[in-house]
């Protein structure tokens, strides 16, 4: 579903991706790991075509991001993306935000759409507050709204950049619920994160990223298993981040 080929991406002199390489098959879930400033966020934008890369190409069901041929908004609008934070608008009510893209993007009726809506809504538990506007809500409130609005628009793949890490403890796991039950339902998924019972319980693969390469791209039992197996800097990561 996703193919990432040899991808490198400077900013300005900057190298921020190196011959960055992966695929992610239909229903696989794969985790991104790394240290801050590793490049997850700069990669998984790059597969939304949020972001250009100067070398290497990505293709998404089928369609090359690199080809100048490529309709990217009508690309985009096939990628679901949710970010650390959640970018709803605010001076819309929550239905209204699940609905706008629909209609604008997607031509579909305004009936439609909010059936649409709704549905999704009560899928993440929050059909009560369709009339709310986003600073009515919680974190976790907001960003289970964000992740029904990307499932809107009928998704082939989902992409999640650290959706949990600007939330409270305790509405971390209210988020990972709705991604955990995505994932389940054979969801494609990429998802930056760090919540490492996640990745456990859901993911097929792990990539461990560091100064923008791929340094581990392996199935999530050898990423967590034998840790000796792992590159120097996965087990120095591994070793910070698993502590608790
Ligand atoms: N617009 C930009 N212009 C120049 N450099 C950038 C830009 N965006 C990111 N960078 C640099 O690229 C590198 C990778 O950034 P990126 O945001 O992809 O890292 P990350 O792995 O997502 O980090 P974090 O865990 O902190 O979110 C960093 O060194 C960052 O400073
Ligand atoms: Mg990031």
């Amino acid at each position: 579903m996703i193919s990432i080929k040899n991808v490198n991406k400077w900013y300005g002199s900057f190298q921020v991706l190196t011959d960055c390489s992966t695929e992610v098959k239909k229903g696989e879930v794969v985790v991104v790991c790394g240290p801050s400033g590793s490049g997850k966020s700069t990669l998984i934008k790059c597969v939304n075509a949020l972001e250009p890369f100067q070398q290497g190409d990505i293709v998404v069901d089928n369609t090359s991001i690199a080809d100048p041929r490529t309709n990217l908004p009508k690309l985009r609008s096939r990628v679901g993306m949710v970010f650390q934070h959640f970018e709803l608008f605010p001076h819309l009510s929550i239905s209204e935000n699940l609905t706008i893209a629909q209609v604008k993007v997607l031509g579909r009726s305004k009936d439609e759409a909010i059936e649409k809506g709704l549905k999704l809504l009560d899928r993440v538990g929050l059909l009560a507050h369709a009339n709310k506007h986003p600073g009515q809500l919680s974190g976790g409130q907001q960003q289970r709204v964000a992740i029904a609005r990307a499932l809107a628009m009928d998704p082939v793949v989902m992409l999640f950049d650290e959706p949990t890490s600007a939330l409270d403890p305790e509405m971390v796991n209210e988020v990972l619920d709705v991604m955990v039950q995505l994932a389940q339902e054979g969801m494609t998924m990429m998802c930056v994160t760090h919540e490492m019972g996640f990745a456990r319980k859901v993911a097929d693969r792990v990539i461990f990223m560091d100064a923008g390469q791929i340094v581990e791209d392996c199935p999530k039992q050898a990423f967590f298993g034998d840790v000796s197996q792992r590159s120097e800097r996965a087990q120095q990561f591994l070793a910070k981040i698993l502590q608790h």
